[in-house]
């Protein structure tokens, strides 16, 4: 039976494209109106998860190859969802989560060549039914990004290893692309090359009405699969 309840908002995007400044942003707003609002992140977000999160971010991972990778952003993933996410979407909070899903299909599907199946395999069981209502991605070409993220001049040139993580980062946005126009009623592609105070604005246009209707009483999609 599906049960709806809260609001689940996750942003994704690439490297330097301003998320963690724009969900900010967008907590303060909700805050300011009056919803209960929990801002959260992965690879982490719950104890059990932050836990993982440093095996992976350090490349203590790494050697093992990207199957043991995703499953243990997929094990992150279901602690953060069962102790974290799913219980403050029960209490009807608006859940703002720093990447979830997508990344996976984006880091370790498109660019780390783990086979789609397995992806949706472990997404299933990582999210057991926590789908977001919502998915903003901050959408950046990637040199800009990658400049933005190194505080560098956007007109040097980039040297060889430069250029190679930029077909990579575009390879990524290409995917975000991907994912976003074969589910157009959950995806909403945000252009990053804007003023903070411009992608704020956009971003609220499109989440600050799903909240209205929270508060009205017609909660979000979230299915909690029981
Ligand atoms: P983080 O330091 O949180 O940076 P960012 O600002 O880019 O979000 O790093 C998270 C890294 O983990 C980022 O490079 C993307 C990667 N990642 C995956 O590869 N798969 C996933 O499922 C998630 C959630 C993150």
């Amino acid at each position: 039976m599906a049960e709806h309840s809260g609001l689940f908002v996750t942003f994704e995007g690439g490297e330097g494209a301003g998320k963690s400044t724009q969900i900010r942003s967008l907590a303060d707003l909700l805050r300011r109106r009056g919803y209960d609002v929990l801002v959260t992140r992965e690879p982490g977000g719950s104890p059990g998860a932050e836990a993982v999160r440093h095996v992976l971010l350090s490349g203590a991972a790494e050697s093992y190859g990207v199957r043991m990778e995703a499953i243990l952003f997929a094990a992150a993933r279901n602690d953060h969802v069962e102790e974290v996410i799913r219980p403050a979407l029960a209490s009807g909070a608006i859940v703002l989560c720093d990447r979830f899903i997508d990344s996976s299909r984006v880091y370790q599907g498109a660019t780390g060549n783990l086979e789609p199946d397995l992806i949706e395999a472990l997404q299933r069981v990582a999210i057991d039914g926590v789908v977001p209502d919502c998915t903003i991605i901050l959408d950046l070409p990637a040199d800009i990004g990658l400049k933005r993220a190194r505080g560098r001049d956007a007109g040097a040139a980039p040297d060889r290893f430069e250029r190679e993580e930029i077909e990579t980062h575009e390879k990524r946005r290409e995917a975000y692309l991907e994912i976003a126009a074969a589910d157009p009623a959950r995806c909403h592609v945000v252009d990053a090359r804007g003023s903070e105070a411009e992608i704020a604005a956009a971003i609220a246009s499109i989440v600050e009405p799903r909240a209205k209707q929270l508060a009205a009483g017609q909660p979000g999609a979230t299915e909690t699969v029981g």
